[in-house]
């Protein structure tokens, strides 16, 4: 999903409402770059075709409207309130005191949003020495509304909780959870849900500042009486440079699925050179497994995206060769690949290569790390750098990498839905090519399918 045009980042409002997949988004319809921020909204049935709605929030009153700078309808979350579609979201005003608010918007018809007068219904933070109180997501459990809210405190990112019964009228019940100190000094677009059996949970951030990672889950159990989350781990959810400020939706087969921008603040951004910017990841479903990990796969439905099929079996990739398979090219492409890295030190595949051979990107298996790298550096006008995730090998000492590659957007999945890595790579339009390779020893492409990607226009 992306702007029909001008900026997008974060998904908000992500609801399974009466049949329908509804996608909102941070998004200035006027220019491609972060300006006074609306809601763009978008449609679905299917999680695969998405069909542009109206604007559904636009800055208007003191609460979410400025002179300049920052401003606007910041990001926030949806629900069902007795059938009617509701959005919570954080009114933002660069140098307004308080700074942040949360609000609602109330729809009678799920197209066209009002704003109710008791806005903002949480006027100010439960304390003015904080970094920012925005992003509010909430979800009903028995009779009480929950909300989480993103939070700053003393150096440490937060999710805090409020509790209502009408979502007007909230109650400060205190953090659910903070940093351990290694966590970022302020958590945006936390995410807070129930997953397999009731007390089980999982908590999504997106914690600033940390230095080297830009997402994060926690999973445990979430005692409501007590308003505490009793955390069991923590991990990344995507090991890629471009996935931020992922949301859930809880949808009617019961599923949890997680949408995220797939692009990070600060990056270099060529698309703004054609007025617009943005995009969202593919829809991932989420699982708990048993050792507490939380896992993300490409939901169902994609499969209705596989066109032609190309497929291959054990291919031998002697050391130091680079093999390409009749068919298996281009930039719209979802592949499955398994390998088995035998005596090989490294093992895996190029993408985006250009026909000279000198552009390309590449995911590579380092064995004796239990590492998978992708590496943009020489493909790109966007971007380079390798972003690595451990990966251990399956049980039957093979690795299976899937990966969907859609022009700038690479998206690969790896451990049975461990590893998510999610990159943009801006390159050539020649640069077509995909070759699997083994250094340090042979290695075996034990079997690979391969779709290219039926055109949804
Ligand atoms: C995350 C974020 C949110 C904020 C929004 C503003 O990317 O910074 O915390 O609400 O973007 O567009």
């Amino acid at each position: 999903m992306m702007p029909p045009a001008g900026w997008m980042n974060d998904p908000n409002g992500l609801i399974h409402f009466q049949g329908v997949y509804h996608l909102f988004y941070q998004h200035d319809p006027y220019q491609s770059k972060q300006g006074p921020m609306h809601w763009g909204h978008a449609t679905s049935r299917d999680l695969v075709h998405w069909e542009h709605q109206p604007v559904a929030l636009a800055p208007s009153e003191g609460y979410d409207c400025g002179p300049s700078g920052g401003q606007g309808c910041w990001s926030g979350s949806a629900v069902d309130d007795n059938g009617k579609l509701t959005l919570i979201y954080t009114g933002h005003v660069d140098g307004r005191t308080p700074e942040e608010a949360q609000c609602l918007a109330v729809s009678d018809d799920g197209v066209t949003f009002h704003k109710p007068d008791d806005n903002p219904v949480i006027g100010d933070s439960p304390d003015r020495e904080r970094f920012g109180f925005r992003d509010p997501k909430v979800w009903k459990r028995g009779d009480r509304w929950h909300m989480v809210v993103g939070y700053g405190k003393d150096g440490r990112g937060q999710a805090i909780l409020y509790t209502s019964s009408d979502l007007r009228k909230w109650e400060y019940r205190g953090p659910v959870l903070e940093s351990d100190g290694t966590m970022g000094d302020m958590w945006e677009c936390p995410d807070l849900f129930p997953i397999v059996e009731e007390d089980n949970h999982a908590l999504i951030i997106s914690p600033m500042n940390t230095g080297s990672y830009k997402n994060l889950y926690v999973t445990g159990t979430f005692d409501y009486e007590g308003c505490v989350f009793h955390r069991k781990l923590a991990d990344q959810i995507d090991y890629g440079f471009d996935f931020y400020a992922p949301q859930t939706l809880l949808d009617d087969q019961g599923r949890r699925i997680m949408i995220a921008w797939m692009n990070i603040w600060g990056a270099k951004m060529p698309e703004q050179a054609h007025g617009w910017y943005g995009a969202m990841t593919l829809p991932r479903e989420l699982t708990l497994a048993e050792d507490g990990t939380l896992r993300s796969r490409p939901v169902k439905e994609l499969e209705t995206l596989r066109g032609e099929k190309l497929s291959a079996a054990g291919i031998t990739l002697a050391d130091g060769s680079l093999q390409s398979v009749s068919g298996v090219e281009g930039q719209s492409i979802e592949l499955i690949a398994r390998f088995d890295p035998e005596g090989a030190s490294e093992v895996g595949l190029r993408i985006f290569g250009s026909p000279d051979g000198k552009a390309f990107a590449e995911i590579r298996y380092t064995a004796d790390e239990g590492k998978l790298s992708m590496d943009r550096t020489l493909a790109t006008e966007g971007d380079g750098g390798v972003s690595a995730a451990p990966l251990a090998l399956l049980e039957d000492g093979t690795i299976e990498l899937r990966l969907f590659l859609d022009r700038s957007s690479v998206e690969l999945f790896a451990g049975e839905g461990r590893v998510a890595m999610t990159n943009r790579i801006y390159c050539a339009r020649e640069q077509t090519g995909i070759a699997f390779f083994a250094r340090g020893g042979n290695a075996r492409l034990v079997s690979l399918d391969a779709w290219k990607l039926r055109s949804i226009w």
